[in-house]
């Protein structure tokens, strides 16, 4: 089993499905109101632990029901919880999501996500030393983050800054993460005003910016190189970039090559998307060999 150690957050979502988004000023009638599990480090921990990989989780939690909620979820799916922390009188990280139409909108309250601090970290650097792998995004403060990917740079440990939601980044983090893999409109706000086709070559091998119902596109230091995705029946694509990443991880950590992985996390984010929910579609190792099998 491969080891990976994701850092950062963890929340409540809380979806409404409407058959609309409301405007400015108006009232809308939803359908249908949950909550479930979600924040993309804790999506990414849960869908690294169902491919295969042992995972421990390095985070922090409110003192409240969700609270106590996100943390039996991580112990039903297996994954290490040694370093998620409780903060008292804080409340857990909350994703107010709607799903309407195509695609979802999300307003993310921190909460005690803003706690997963540098010195948080340092707590849980032992259990950093030992993974294969580092993955991390970015609804933890900006410090924190610098601060991880300093500690892999400095240590040889491989990381992978999955740099959602989008942030601005400085060009010095940029250079010592192992693989940087944003969306398009992520992309746009980390290069913009430069050539994408001069920026992947740049950073050939290591930046991997992921397109949607495109694929994902790279550069192999010999040319431009898209994966293309898996076209299924779309029911909630919220947590299929962090299936894609958790995915594209354990691949990795595994030994996989770049073309093997990214197909491999296509596949497990394709089906992450046919269920609702950021950890309902979520596929078991099995699922996903099995797809990569029969074709
Ligand atoms: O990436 C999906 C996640 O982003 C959701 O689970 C929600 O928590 C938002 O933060
Ligand atoms: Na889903």
């Amino acid at each position: 089993m491969v080891k990976i150690s994701v850092v950062g957050s963890a929340s409540m979502d809380l979806v409404v499905t409407s058959p609309k988004r409301p405007k400015a000023g108006e009232t809308v009638i939803g359908h249908s109101f949950s909550t479930v599990p979600g924040g993309k480090g804790a999506n990414q921990a849960v869908a690294a632990a169902r491919l295969g990989a042992e995972v421990s989780f390095v985070s922090c939690i409110g003192d409240d029901d969700y609270g106590q909620r996100i943390r039996e979820n991580f112990w039903e799916n297996g994954v290490s919880t040694t370093y998620v922390e409780t903060a008292v009188n804080a409340h857990s990280g909350t994703a107010h999501i709607i799903l309407a139409e195509e695609d979802n909108s999300i307003i993310v309250v921190k909460g005690a996500n803003d706690l997963v601090s540098p010195k948080l970290i340092k707590k849980a650097e032992d259990v950093l030393k030992q993974a294969d792998l580092v993955l991390i995004q970015q609804e933890i403060p900006e410090e924190t983050v610098e601060y991880v990917v300093e500690f892999c740079f400095n240590n040889h440990i491989d990381v992978l800054l999955n740099p959602a939601p989008a942030r601005k980044l400085n060009s010095n983090i940029i250079s010592k993460v192992t693989y940087l893999t944003p969306n398009e409109s992520e992309f746009e706000l980390l290069f913009g005003g430069q050539r994408k086709s001069e920026v992947l070559k740049q950073y050939a091998n290591r930046l991997i910016v992921t397109e949607g119902k495109n694929g994902v596109r790279f550069h192999n230091s010999l040319e431009e190189v898209v994966i293309p995705s898996y076209q299924v029946e779309m029911i909630d694509t919220t947590g299929a970039g962090d299936t894609f990443n958790a995915a594209f991880a354990v691949a990795k950590a595994e030994g996989k090559s770049l073309v093997d992985s990214l197909q491999f996390a296509n596949c497990a984010a394709s089906l992450s998307i046919t269920k609702f929910g950021a950890q309902g579609g979520m596929p078991n190792r099995d699922d996903v060999d099995r797809i990569l099998k029969s074709n």
